[in-house]
């Protein structure tokens, strides 16, 4: 049976390309998510890939993803440092969960370095622009 993988990204990640270019790179969430679709196929992975900005909406797809899915990454972007409700749901699920981050949060602001959801997920992969998810890939893939 083919694994089937989730990729989340959380708030402000649909401006990527023109939000704070100095950290998050030029590129645009489309050509991230192809090549995420691209690497993924690669190791043999179908993948879906969902954004919100909204808590709610991201807690309810990590509720499917519990049926739907046999692994999920998650950038949860600044939700990561203080959501306990996204904590909560990730800690509900069996699925396996890799937490990503564009930027090395431990480099930047000191709140950055505090990850709420670190604790409930199977490993955290921070500081390799974009290729955060695609290590995030090869990790679900050889898991
Ligand atoms: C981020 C880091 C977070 O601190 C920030 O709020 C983001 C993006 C990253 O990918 O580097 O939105 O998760």
């Amino acid at each position: 049976m083919i694994k089937k993988i989730l990729v989340i990204h959380g708030p402000n990640l649909n401006l990527l390309g023109e939000r704070e270019p100095g950290i998050y790179g030029n590129t645009g969430i489309d050509a991230l998510n192809s090549t995420i679709i691209d690497r993924a196929k690669k190791h043999g992975l179908e993948c879906e890939i969902f954004q919100s900005n909204h808590e709610g909406a991201i807690i309810d797809k990590l509720h499917a993803a519990r049926t739907a899915f046999d692994g999920v990454i998650i950038n949860a972007g600044a939700y990561t440092h203080y959501s306990y409700a996204i904590r909560d749901a990730i800690a509900a699920i069996k699925v396996p969960v890799i937490e990503v981050h564009i930027s090395n949060v431990f480099a930047r602001d000191e709140f950055r370095s505090k990850s709420v959801i670190a604790p409930v997920c199977k490993g955290s992969i921070s500081g390799f622009g974009f290729g955060s998810y695609y290590l995030a890939v090869q990790a679900l893939a050889e898991l």
